[in-house]
């Protein structure tokens, strides 16, 4: 497994592969989920590249970029591990530079949900996996649907840009539990990990009202909320998959997405009907 840690290296790397590349960009602190990412990317193409990247432009002053957890002996050791041709260590250094050109997130739908709390993220977000598509130049690249409105963001732009990229969504990994794989939920206390229940459990709760054959969105998103009641919710939303408003399911084109604060830690989960 080569570890290339500069523009040259990447490049040296990407001119021997010669067939398809199967890209997943991450920010390290690889787990379960990341693998299962690897894992498809493996079985999908003839080489696979990791990336791993704690991108600075899409954290907000304030948020958690400093204390992001950074295990690079590790993330390494899972991706020899698993097979993986070539992982991408970068530096700031390395992808940004002064006064560079930046890229816009759709103004409207990068402002609802997330970009409520943290304007501004999806734009770094898109800058970045700009930059690494361009380095990489993947076949595929696979992205978890746990950050549905950064999957549908990435897709947007490769649509706008004309970008010759296949984006693979991959259902979201969760412990026995229920709780999403998420590098944050290293931050929780046992209690708190216990309380983050409710962000999978609500959703189970609209999933199971909605094969009961509620349609509502008003009254899921009110059912939900009683499940939430010992979290801090930031939202509770039903949208179609382009993240438009629906007044009602339409099963193959609904996210039901939730975010909420448990104790300090900001956690989000969705299921996509
Ligand atoms: O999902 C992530 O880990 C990051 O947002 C990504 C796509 C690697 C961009 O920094």
């Amino acid at each position: 497994m080569v570890i290339a840690r500069t523009l040259h290296e990447l490049r040296e790397l990407r001119q021997k592969m010669n067939g398809t590349v199967g890209f997943v960009p991450t920010m390290g602190a690889l787990h379960e989920g990341h693998l299962s990412l690897i894992k498809r990317a493996k079985m999908e193409n003839e080489y696979v590249i990791v990336s791993t990247f704690v991108n600075p432009t899409q954290f907000l002053p304030g948020e958690d970029l400093d204390a992001y957890p950074r295990k690079e002996k590790a993330d390494l050791e899972i991706c020899r591990l698993a097979g993986v041709d070539g992982v991408f260590v970068p530096t700031e250094q390395v992808m940004y530079g002064e006064d560079e050109s930046y890229l816009c997130a759709p103004r409207i739908r990068s402002y609802t949900l997330e970009g409520i709390k943290r304007p501004g993220h999806f734009d770094g977000v898109l800058t970045v996996v700009m930059k690494l598509f361009n380095l990489v130049k993947p076949t595929k690249a696979y992205f978890g649907k746990k950050d549905a409105q950064q999957v549908m963001m990435i897709s947007q732009m490769v649509k706008d840009f004309f970008l010759d990229v296949e984006i693979v969504p991959c259902d979201t990994v969760r412990e026995k539990s229920g709780l999403a794989l998420s590098s944050r939920n290293a931050y929780l206390s046992a209690e708190e990990k216990e309380r983050a229940l409710a962000l999978s459990k609500s959703l189970h709760h609209a999933i199971k009202l909605i094969k009961n054959g509620e349609r509502d969105t008003d009254v899921i998103e009110s059912e939900m909320l009683k499940i939430l009641n010992d979290v801090d919710v930031e939202y509770v939303a039903i949208k179609d998959r382009l993240l438009n408003e629906v007044p009602s399911i339409t099963v193959g084109d609904t996210v039901i997405l939730v975010a909420a604060r448990v104790g300090s830690t900001r956690l989000i989960d969705n299921m996509w009907i």
